[in-house]
């Protein structure tokens, strides 16, 4: 079996606030394996988010461990960290209505490449290029203010921004929930399409069980800070056996869509 990508055992996060306690996390562990999408679903405020931010470091577990990609992730610094940041990057609901809107979609993908060190200022613009390609956007994009492209073009962008520091994992939390359903399916398409291409490994957050199924090798199933379930997506929706996946499943408009591990 090939290693893990990354690998978390019993993480622990608890909330405080106005005198109320909330344990987010209570005792999670999961592996993604390189290359797959593990679908993570659950209801709202179940902790998927701050798992997701958890496994990106952006807040720091109470207790356990990740691994990623063979180092103990939490444990690296400096100038480790910075290096390994860019192994697994994050695209979440709309990314860059937090640029100023005159930004253009060049400069925002020329941000990580700079950054980074990844390409030259002379090669940068190819860079750019290339990468807006990949996401199905024509290069002359990048002339364009944010503000000026359609909800699904940013989300394009914002997959273009992560891909460019080549990341092994991408961490999406709701990054198709904002989306009308036919733009949403042309994104799941190409999440499908990169990772065939280039074999980067997704955890894929939807509170939506039918989104996740679309896109998901695998599902993990939470609530209230627990994973209840996980196994094949197929499984998960034919024969859901936790009371969560149950609910979600029968709440489902349609569940019809293909999985990448039917193809
Ligand atoms: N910074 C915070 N301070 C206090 N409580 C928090 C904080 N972040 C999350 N929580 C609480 O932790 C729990 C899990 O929240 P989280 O955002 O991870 O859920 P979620 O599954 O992503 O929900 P949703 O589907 O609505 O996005 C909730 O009860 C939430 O109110
Ligand atoms: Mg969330």
């Amino acid at each position: 079996m090939n290693a893990a990508l990354l690998s978390a055992a019993g993480l622990r996060k608890t909330f405080f606030s106005g005198g109320r306690r909330v344990a987010a996390l209570d005792d999670v562990s999961l592996d993604i394996a390189p290359g797959e999408t593990l679908g993570l679903v659950g209801p709202s405020g179940s902790g998927k988010s701050t798992l997701a931010r958890v496994l990106m470091r952006l807040i720091e577990p109470d207790a356990g461990t990740i691994r990623f990609e063979g180092r103990d992730w939490l444990a690296v610094r400096g100038a480790a960290l910075r290096g390994m940041r860019r192994r697994m990057q994050m695209v979440f609901q709309d990314p860059l209505s937090a640029f100023n809107p005159r930004a253009t979609v060049g400069g925002v993908i020329d941000e990580p490449l700079r950054i980074h060190g990844i390409a030259d200022r002379r090669a940068r613009p190819a860079a750019i290029g290339a990468l807006l390609e990949q996401v199905g956007l024509p290069p002359s994009l990048a002339a364009r203010a944010i503000h000026e492209i359609s909800g699904g073009q940013r989300q394009r962008v914002a997959i273009a921004r992560a891909l460019a520091t080549n990341p092994a994992l991408m961490v999406l939390d709701e990054a198709v929930s904002a989306l009308d359903v036919s733009v949403r399916g042309r994104i799941l398409e190409l999440l499908v399409d990169l990772q065939r291409r280039r074999g980067v490994a997704y955890l894929f957050v939807s509170h939506d069980i039918a989104v996740v199924r679309a896109v998901s090798h695998r599902i993990a199933v939470m609530d209230r800070g627990a994973i209840v379930e996980t196994g094949p997506a197929a499984d998960i929706v034919s024969a859901p056996k936790s009371a969560t996946a149950k609910a979600l499943v029968a709440a489902a408009p349609r569940l019809a869509f293909r999985t990448p591990a039917d193809a």
